[in-house]
């Protein structure tokens, strides 16, 4: 079938891209063509989605089944992706899996996150991240209907991650020495290996399933120190833990996810890794070991000359150096 990668270049959407093509189909990208080319095989077509006229110019007939948007960010590009693709000229689509993510859900974080139907979304018009993504979800299903699906995604980890916050904490730890790591070892931690999702996304578009489902890895897959055990098997350092205390952590101006990436105070750590996630079970979701995600992305990061740049106003994940040594110091 012709499948339509909204996104393509960077990491899930990159996924995407090679699963449908993997599953035999006629795969083309929409992407404004900044970030690259998309993985061969797919024919690559470009515009700006949120400008109205760019999606149907750049189809130019080219009429898809079935659609995957990884790239939606605003309120526009879902109404122009409506309108391109739910009219006349898109009559024939049989699925839309669309990203979205936890933060569509208006009380997470902090949470937990029960049923997806029992879990208020944004209503709200600020311009966020998370009410952005709940109107996005709306414009498109009001317009797809039974056609539409929207998959809530939790942390999602992989190799071609931009984000680099797996990616920091390899890093450091194959370096080795003493690492500072925070005393909260046993957090759970849950997430949802790239390649996984992307596979399981476009067999949702094949199968025309609906409604929202929140995708992430099984509740307490793993605790944070679980994940960082994993990366020293993997990267073979000779890495030593220094347990910092979260006080002296939050104290010494250290930022939770920001500085020591995939770690959250106490208090939200409690309620924001308690997600349902029994419909993404039951509807297939797979979930491979975090060994293969943690491998994986270590080997794509070895593989390459050069790391990608976060996405544009991202910073670098990463304990600062200077913060670093005044914590080794210290304890
Ligand atoms: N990472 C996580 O842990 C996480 C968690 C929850 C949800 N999510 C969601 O998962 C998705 C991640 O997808 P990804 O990794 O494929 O995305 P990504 O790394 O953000 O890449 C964005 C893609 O969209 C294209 N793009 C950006 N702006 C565009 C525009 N105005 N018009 C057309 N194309 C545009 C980019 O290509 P060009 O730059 O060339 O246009 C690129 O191909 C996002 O929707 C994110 O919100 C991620």
């Amino acid at each position: 079938m012709r499948l339509l990668v909204l996104g393509g270049t960077h990491f899930l959407g990159r996924h995407v891209v090679t699963a449908a093509l993997a599953r035999g189909h006629d795969v083309a990208t929409f992407t404004r063509g900044v970030s690259g080319d998309p993985p061969e095989g797919a024919r690559a077509l470009h515009g700006d989605r949120d400008d109205p006229s760019a999606l149907p110019a750049a189809l130019d007939g080219w009429a898809p089944d079935l659609v995957v948007d990884t790239s939606c960010q605003t309120r526009a590009a879902a109404r122009n992706a409506a309108a391109a693709l739910s009219g006349a000229g898109g009559s024939a689509l049989k699925g839309y899996a669309f990203v979205s993510s936890l933060n569509a859900y208006r009380n997470w974080p902090p949470g937990p996150v029960g049923p997806e139907d029992a879990e208020p979304t944004w209503t709200t018009d600020d311009d966020e991240y998370g009410p952005i993504k709940a109107d996005a979800e709306r414009i498109l299903g009001s317009a797809l209907g039974d056609r539409f699906l929207t998959a809530r995604a939790g942390l999602v980890l992989g190799p071609h991650d931009r984000v680099h916050r797996l990616g920091w904490w390899l890093e450091r730890i194959a370096q080795g020495g003493r690492v500072v790591v925070p005393d909260a070892l046993d957090q759970p931690i849950h997430a949802v290996d790239a390649c996984d999702l992307a596979g399981w996304l476009v067999e949702s578009a094949e199968r025309g399933r609906s409604g929202a489902v929140t995708t992430t890895g099984p509740h307490a897959m793993t605790t944070f120190g679980g994940l960082l055990e994993l990366c020293r098997e993997v990267t073979g350092g000779d890495a030593e833990w220094v347990p910092v205390p979260e006080e002296d952590l939050l104290a010494a101006g250290v930022q939770e996810w920001v500085h020591l990436p995939l770690w959250l105070r106490r208090e939200v750590a409690r309620t924001a890794w308690d997600v349902d996630t029994s419909r993404a079970r039951s509807l297939g979701l797979p979930s491979r070991p975090l060994r293969e995600t943690v491998a994986d992305t270590w080997a794509w990061m070895r593989s390459v000359e050069e790391l990608p740049e976060p996405p544009p106003g991202r910073p670098r994940p990463g304990l600062p150096p200077d913060l670093e040594a005044r914590l080794l110091a210290a304890h």
